[in-house]
């Protein structure tokens, strides 16, 4: 259902917020545990709102590219899901997982099998799913065409920087795959596992570039992908679901309270969140908190879900 939107208002606040953002001190730090997000600025603030009509509208930094990093997982998983279906669920989970993205103690517990799509776990599955059901090698990665189509931009590239930086720093994500493999989950190996995987996270995108990418996820489908990539308004409601329920890791309940809509961060800095029915919104600034969440992109997202009233809930 389309709500009632309106463009100049939604500039005003999105103008505002952007000037505080800029005078805010307290920015978080970047990720530095992958090298080239390091010298990242943390002097960066954008956000845009891509609408069921129209153009985005956006302030700040909003055209800048960055790493999406993690929001990849949703591309990933749309991916996963038009080549395999609900068989995907057979190996990995649905359920939230409480502990930080890159966390490995759940999956000796429960035998290999990652509780979400979303943790770095759950992504290297599905990742390794995507290589399996690839016929033929596509000169493109599918997640990057996914991201070209979705955004109606064949500009959005792969940051080979920041690939080679998470390549040389990336054990924590072998260590999973490797565990994975063990267990029967992993089937590509993880050399071609953990580069197709790299290779999603460094791809680049600004804020009105993702924003225009996820508007499926608000507008419950996108009536021409449903052949290419079967973006039923199911599916965009499951991936909703799964977003706000463990789209921010361990901080996940912590966003359903202080935004309401789902979210996905990245260690970018980047953010999404999906208002149904209305449209897409993405904030970026690369300084995250301990849970590797934006500082700046959350409290965003908070104002903006506070002064234009949306929510789910
Ligand atoms: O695998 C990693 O650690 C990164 N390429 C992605 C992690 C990430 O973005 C977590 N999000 N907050």
């Amino acid at each position: 259902m389309q709500k009632e939107f309106d463009r100049p208002f939604v500039q005003s606040v999105l103008d505002d917020i952007s000037h505080r953002m800029a005078g805010e001190a307290d920015r978080g730090d970047v990720a530095d545990y992958i090298p080239e997000l390091a010298s990242v600025s943390l002097n960066q603030f954008g956000i845009a709102v891509a609408p069921l009509d129209g153009l985005p509208i956006s302030a700040g930094d909003a055209n800048v590219a960055f790493s999406i990093q993690s929001i990849s997982k949703v591309f990933s998983l749309v991916v996963a899901l038009d080549r395999v279906g609900a068989t995907l669920w057979r190996r990995v989970g649905r359920e939230p997982s409480g502990d930080p993205f890159n966390s490995i103690v759940q999956l000796e517990f429960e035998r290999g099998k990652p509780r979400n799509p979303f943790i770095n776990a759950g992504a290297l599955v599905v990742s390794d799913v995507i290589l399996q059901e690839e016929e033929a090698k596509s000169e493109e990665h599918p997640v990057l065409e996914l991201c070209r189509t979705l955004a109606n931009d064949p500009t959005i590239e792969i940051d080979e920087a920041v690939f080679a930086s998470e390549m040389s720093t990336g054990d924590r994500n072998r260590a999973l795959a490797y565990f994975m493999l063990a267990e029967g989950n992993i089937e590509s190996g993880v050399k071609a596992t953990i580069e197709s995987y790299f290779r999603q996270c460094s791809i680049e995108m600004s804020c009105v570039q993702l924003a225009t990418a996820t508007r499926f996820l608000a507008f419950a489908g996108n009536q021409e992908l449903k052949e290419d990539w079967k973006l039923t308004p199911e599916r965009a409601r499951r991936i909703n679901a799964l977003m706000m329920t463990c789209g921010c890791y361990d901080a996940s309940g912590e966003v359903a309270f202080r935004v309401g809509l789902p979210c996905k961060s990245g260690v970018g800095g980047g953010v999404v969140a999906s208002v149904p029915g209305i449209g897409s919104i993405a904030a970026w600034c690369p300084g995250l908190d301990k849970k590797g969440n934006s500082v700046l992109a959350m409290r965003a997202l908070e104002e903006v879900a506070r002064e234009l009233k949306w929510s789910v809930f």
